[in-house]
C-alpha cells in the first residue's frame, strides 16, 4: 500500500479505480491539514476481489483506526470491507462517469443490512468523510479535538466575514463578486 505520511498511517483511504481519486484526493488534502498519518490505494471490490480481502482483512493489525472507502456506480466497496473489518468504514458515494445519476453509489453504500454499517457521507464528499475520520480519532485524542475545534471556528468566522460583506457592500456586489 503507497503511505502518504512517514508515521505509520492511522486513516486508510480506498478506492475502486483511479477515476475515483478527482473525489476522494479531498480526503488526502484534509488530513493532511489534520496532520493525521494516512495512507491512499486503490482496491476494486469487482477488479481485485482478492486485494480487498487482503487489504480489509490485515487494516486493523496494520494499525489502521478508520477506513474511508469511495466508490462509484455499483458500489461494493465499502459495505465489503466493512463485513471484513471490525474498524469503521466511511462510505464515499462517487458518481462516477458509469453512473446513472448518483443514486446507484448513494445507494449501494447507504443501504447496508442490519450489523454491518457504513458511515455513509454526502456524493462526492470525500471532504467531509476525512472530517468524520478526524472526529473519531479524536475521541481519543484531545490534540485532534482541539484542531477540529479550531476547524469549525474558522468555518464560522468566514461566515461572519460574508455577513458583514453582504451588509456593507450589498447581496448584488457580494454575488457578482463571487
Ligand atoms: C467503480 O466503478 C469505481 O469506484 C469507479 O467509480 C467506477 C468506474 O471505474 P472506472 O471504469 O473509471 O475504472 O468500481
Amino acid at each position: 500500500m503507497s503511505a502518504e505520511a512517514t508515521s505509520p498511517a492511522k486513516v486508510g483511504i480506498i478506492m475502486g479505480s483511479q477515476s475515483d481519486l478527482r473525489v476522494m484526493g479531498d480526503a488526502a488534502e484534509i488530513l493532511e491539514e489534520f496532520a493525521v498519518p494516512h495512507e491512499l490505494t486503490i482496491v476494486s471490490a469487482h477488479r481485485t476481489p482478492q486485494r480487498l480481502v487482503e487489504y480489509a482483512e490485515s487494516a486493523a493489525s496494520r494499525g489502521i483506526d478508520v477506513i474511508i472507502a469511495g466508490a462509484g456506480g455499483a458500489a461494493h466497496l465499502p459495505g465489503m470491507v466493512a463485513s471484513m473489518t471490525p474498524l469503521p468504514v466511511i462510505g464515499v458515494p462517487v458518481k462516477a462517469s458509469i453512473s446513472i445519476d448518483g443514486w446507484d453509489s448513494i445507494l449501494s453504500i447507504l443501504q447496508m443490512p442490519a450489523g454491518v454499517p457504513v458511515a455513509t457521507v454526502a456524493m462526492d464528499n470525500a471532504r467531509n468523510a476525512a472530517l468524520l475520520a478526524v472526529q473519531i480519532l479524536g475521541c481519543a485524542d484531545s490534540d485532534l479535538r482541539d484542531k477540529m475545534t479550531a476547524y469549525k471556528q474558522a468555518l464560522a468566522a468566514k461566515v461572519e466575514t460574508m455577513v458583514e460583506r453582504v451588509d456593507r457592500e450589498g447581496w448584488r456586489a457580494v454575488r457578482s463578486s463571487l
